[in-house]
């Protein structure tokens, strides 16, 4: 997987200022009152930071902005990246802050002088978040980019209190790479093998395969991989950091490492983006390695659903119907609609194997959440306000972008079937909602669940605070914040 950029933490050091090779980062309050290291720097430069404050530049300048000085004088370092920060940002401010940083750096080493900044550790977080590129597939660019030093007061603390940051900006590396990644790489057993490669990390991890499903009667999933040559897997992960015995939380993702739309074929435009719909999965797979990195205590069950959806003579057909595991039958109208069929089955079952405390599934679900919501906000659906408030809140705290939607009867009336118990599809209105109706269903009484309708959100075409353009990981942060929020003791 990519690896994240090393980040090592340091005492101040005034001497090294004028030495360090690569780019050097400091802060200014809009106020333009220099520390100790921009007065250093200041002085080094003969008062290029005095004359920025001067100048007004930096009361103009945004939170987390950077100005950059290239080849300052007298200092080795090639650039110096000045950032607007307030002495008492807040998490996100500092985050932010770093993306910035994270941004600017490249390939360069980077020095940072954060000894007045208030929250180095989410500043760490900021600039591995951003310090990602996506090289796999170049092949004159995988030679690693060189480390981040921040000097800081208290080295050890900033340490302890940056691991479990820097953890979950792994987690978002791994959701990211396996969004990235084309289909002909990511198969669903390739898949399976990256999260079967995580039981060294402590998960618990138990792949089903076909003939497994098939006793489990999981038809609606199933009949997904039909067209396919690989065959479709479910992979479990099990983290179990909390109380023995304790109800899990359980999240559920939509794995289509491929999506033509089966027999109902989609055009050949953009079906390229289609290596991303198995977004829902990628981020179920990420937040488990983030909560095991970090040893979260709390029990938490992830459930991932791999298929291709493939036409070919073996393929399911418009018309056909199929049985759930759950025993409900379903007329497949349309064999686009395919992630739902998937999530049915293993949302059912995630149900009737670990009873847990809450669900929450993931996916790509549907084209119309981005007529909705653009590439901003995730679709949030859920039956259980406090449990959709307290994931809304995680969302917010994390600077991940989600919006509620609304469900109800004559939504749900849309999926009547002429000869089965429901159809796949609802017709062109509230496309989404339909969607997220569709697994209501398959939703047990007095389980709280929340459905992401992720698809304009997991990829998106420019860069955003924390990613460059391409997969952006978001929901990994938002989940484990709300794994630590909710089901950790404080
Ligand atoms: N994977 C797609 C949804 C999607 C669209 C994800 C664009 C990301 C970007 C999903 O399987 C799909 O094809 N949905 C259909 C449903 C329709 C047939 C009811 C859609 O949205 O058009
Ligand atoms: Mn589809
Ligand atoms: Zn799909």
């Amino acid at each position: 997987m990519t690896t994240p950029v090393t980040i090592t933490f340091a005492d101040i050091d005034l001497d090294q200022i004028a030495l360090a090779t690569g780019r050097v980062a400091v802060f200014l309050p809009a106020d333009g009152k220099l520390d100790l290291a921009a007065r250093r720097v200041n002085r080094l430069t003969k008062g290029a930071l005095a004359r920025m404050v001067e100048s007004g530049a930096v009361e103009k300048m945004k939170s987390g902005q950077v100005s950059t000085l290239n080849w300052p004088a007298g200092m080795a370092a090639k650039a110096l990246d000045v950032v607007c920060l307030e002495r008492n940002a807040k998490p996100d401010d500092a985050r932010k802050a770093g993306a910035a940083l994270g941004k600017a750096k490249g390939t360069d080493a980077l020095t940072v002088l954060a000894g007045q900044v208030r929250r180095p550790a989410d500043l760490a977080q900021g600039i591995a978040l951003r310090a990602y590129e996506f090289t796999a597939h170049k092949t004159a660019e995988d030679k690693p980019g060189e480390g981040v030093s921040i000097m800081v007061s208290k080295p050890d603390e900033t340490r302890t209190d940056a691991a479990p940051l820097l953890a979950v900006a792994e987690g978002v590396f791994f959701t990211r790479d396996l969004v990235a990644e084309p289909a002909n790489h990511l198969t669903t057993t390739e898949f399976a093998a990256r999260i079967d490669a995580m039981k060294s990390l402590g998960l618990k991890v138990t792949v089903l395969e076909e003939d497994k499903l098939e006793k489990l009667g999981m038809g609606c999933l199933l009949s997904v991989g039909l067209g396919s040559a690989s065959p479709s897997k479910v992979a479990i992960m099990e983290w179990n950091g909390g109380t023995k015995g304790d109800a899990p939380l359980a999240l559920i993702g939509k794995g289509v490492v491929f999506d033509t739309g089966g027999i109902s074929l989609k055009p050949a435009a953009g079906m390229e983006d289609m290596t991303m719909d198995m977004g829902g999965a990628g981020v179920v797979a990420g937040v488990m390695r983030a909560l095991a990195l970090r040893k979260a205590k709390a029990n938490v069950v992830g459930i991932v659903g791999l298929v291709e959806n493939m036409p070919s003579e073996r393929a399911t057909r418009p018309g056909d119907v199929v049985t759930s595991m759950k025993g409900d039958t379903v007329e497949v109208i349309n064999t686009d609609a395919e992630g739902r069929l998937v999530l049915s089955d293993i949302m059912w079952y995630a149900q009737e194997t670990y009873k847990p405390a809450a669900m929450i599934d993931l996916a790509t679900l549907t084209g119309a959440i981005i007529i909705g919501l653009g590439h901003e906000k995730a679709g949030v659906f859920s039956n259980n306000d406090d449990f959709c408030k307290s994931f809304l809140k995680a969302a917010d705290t994390m600077g991940e972008g989600a919006w509620r939607m609304p469900l109800g009867q004559a939504y749900d009336d849309q999926l009547k079937s002429n000869i089965a118990d429901m159809k796949n599809v609802g017709g062109k209105p509230a496309g989404s909602i339909t969607a997220a109706q569709f697994l209501q269903r398959f939703v047990q009484d007095g389980t709280p669940w929340i459905h992401l309708d992720i698809a304009g959100v997991a990829s998106v075409k420019t860069e955003t605070a924390y990613a460059p353009k391409g997969a952006t990981g978001w929901g990994v942060m938002a989940l484990n914040q709300l794994v630590a929020q909710a089901y950790e003791p404080n």
